[in-house]
């Protein structure tokens, strides 16, 4: 059950313990990553929310709701390819100015992208993508909110 509030901090509350239960009796990948991009579009309504996972030396398009989007990104391009060479999480409030974003659609305006890590957390091996279609959607709020979601996720790799 997620509630209705603009309190994006609450939201992410009451939605990371559902999350957890969510994925916490089931061991396939997909399947988890499929619930936790359902979960989290219809939380928050977001345009596009998806994953990426480093395959054949590029980032290739896994579960996401939302329109159709790039299949495969390369290491060095795009919002993506940032959050996985720099190893860091990106917060891009207007994408227009992000040098080298790839618009999938041009109904994104901002976007936070999250690394994924391996267990012993010395590499990425994916990341999260969340789109928006309004400019300056994100804060750190959403990046902590978001983080705290993938940790629950790279606990089942
Ligand atoms: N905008 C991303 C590409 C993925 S789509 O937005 C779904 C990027 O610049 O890496």
């Amino acid at each position: 059950m997620i509630p209705k509030s603009d309190d994006r901090a609450e939201v992410y509350k009451i939605l990371n313990p559902q999350i957890e239960m969510l994925i916490s009796d089931e061991t396939d990948l997909v399947a988890n990553q499929a619930n936790i991009v359902a979960a989290i579009r219809q939380a928050f309504g977001f345009f596009w929310v998806g994953f990426y996972w480093v395959k054949e030396n590029e980032l290739v398009l896994g579960p996401f709701q939302g329109p159709i989007a790039c299949t495969r990104i390369a290491f060095h391009r795009g919002v993506c390819g940032h959050a996985y060479t720099t190893r860091q999480s990106v917060l891009v409030p207007d994408v227009e100015q992000f040098p080298g974003h790839i618009a999938c659609s041009s109904a994104s305006k901002s976007e936070v992208v999250i690394p994924i890590f391996n267990r012993e957390r010395t590499k990425v091996v994916g990341v999260l993508d969340v789109d928006s279609d309004r400019l300056n959607d994100f804060s750190e709020i959403d990046l902590i909110g978001l983080e705290a979601i993938i940790k629950l996720l790279e606990k089942k790799l």
